[in-house]
């Protein structure tokens, strides 16, 4: 029997400036992190309304471990399944105007719990081009091909939705993950209706800072994990589709639950949500960042989402701007092929609410030094 070669695989990816690596941060995740080893300002987190360091957050956290412990000990269907869970399920059922919300451990295991629902019951799945991953392996879960339409582009969906018959699947991102621009909702749902599919979206990035526009019968999924500060995931949608996950959802049925007090302070994260301000510090940065890079010329592409993208082209050179950042304490991560498709390696800003002005204007110069 001869082994695989993983030296060999490694130092391949190493030559072609592929090699993904990871930094050791040392204090809470937020916009001043010690990574490393270095201070810096960090501008690659999810934790788009800086509630993963929340006081009140992290109270809840700790209340909810006092009463439920730490672990959560079952799974859903045997006796993991607590009324702190079942009320966070009805509070983002609620949120997100929808009958009924089902959690999962993770974004990705949603994704892959809604396929594995589905297997039997579509023949035909079209997906955006630019889908997250989560989304692209749980197809390939479900035996059926992986057909993809142009990135966001509605005549090339149209057109191959035509071309399909029997029950569909129209999957995509809401805001995409690596470029932050958002879906045509609108639009893909009136394909879906006419070509007989389900629409999926994963609003991963949108959830908690943008209103969601949830179609009547389509299937919603958002993560915990990003701007609600915590983590895990949930779908959402009326209360027959829910019901039917929590028998067919094999991701849902044999995995442990999430940790109860998890879900004491994702409730929490949910009320900050819904007040409001943290969202609109967020949105203010954007705003203001993207107006700083326009008044220095630095060209980022066009997104309205914390995600802030500055297409670079090669690996190589993507790698390089974002160590000259991190050594000046500008920690933003470059992100490369196969995450993004080849020749579009990408410098990936994104933004919190607890980011100041100052320091969006500091990076911005920074950028502009380091791109001379
Ligand atoms: C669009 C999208 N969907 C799903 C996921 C997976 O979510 P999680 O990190 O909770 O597994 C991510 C990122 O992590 C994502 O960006």
């Amino acid at each position: 029997m001869v082994l695989m070669n993983f030296n060999q695989q490694i130092s391949t990816l190493r030559k072609k400036h592929l090699l993904r690596s990871r930094k050791i941060s040392e204090n809470a995740q937020g916009v001043k992190m010690v990574i490393d080893g270095k201070k810096v300002i960090n501008f690659c987190s999810n934790d788009y309304l800086s509630l993963a360091n929340n006081e009140q957050v992290k109270n809840a956290l700790i209340d909810g471990v006092k009463r439920y412990g730490v672990g959560s000990g079952a799974s859903h269907l045997v006796s993991g399944h607590s009324d702190a869970h079942h009320e966070l399920e009805e509070n983002l059922a609620n949120f997100t105007g929808q009958e009924r919300a089902l959690l999962f451990t993770s974004g990705y295991s949603a994704n892959l719990g809604v396929f594995s629902a589905l297997r039997d019951e579509v023949d035909w799945v079209l997906q955006d081009k630019l889908n997250h991953a989560s989304l692209i392996d749980a197809n390939r879960l479900i035996d059926l091909p992986i057909q993809r339409y142009l990135h966001n582009n509605i005549d090339s969906l149209a057109k191959k939705a035509e071309k399909q018959s029997g029950q569909g699947l129209i999957v995509t991102d809401n805001i995409f993950s690596m470029d932050g621009d958002r879906a045509k909702i609108s639009d893909i749902e009136k394909i879906a209706n006419f070509s007989n599919a389900f629409l999926m979206q994963d609003d991963a990035h949108g959830f908690g800072i943008f209103e969601a526009n949830i179609p009547k019968n389509s299937i919603y999924m958002a993560t915990l994990g990003k701007a609600a500060g915590a983590m895990g995931a949930f779908v959402a949608g009326n209360a027959d589709f829910i019901d039917y996950l929590v028998q067919k959802s094999r991701p849902y049925v044999y995995t442990t639950a999430i940790s109860p007090s998890l879900c004491c302070a994702t409730l929490k994260s949910l009320e900050l949500i819904k007040s409001g301000e943290q969202k609109a510090k967020l949105l203010a940065n954007i705003d203001y960042f993207r107006n700083f890079a326009k008044s220095i010329n630095l060209n980022f592409e066009v997104s309205e989402s914390a995600i802030q993208p500055m297409i670079i082209g090669d690996s190589e050179t993507a790698l390089k701007l974002s160590k000259k950042l991190f050594d000046a304490g500008f920690y933003v991560s470059a992100i490369r092929p196969p995450t993004v498709p080849p020749n579009t390696a990408r410098l990936r800003f994104t933004l919190c609410a607890n980011h100041s002005f100052d320091q969006i204007e500091s990076l911005l110069n920074k950028v502009k030094d380091v791109m001379a």
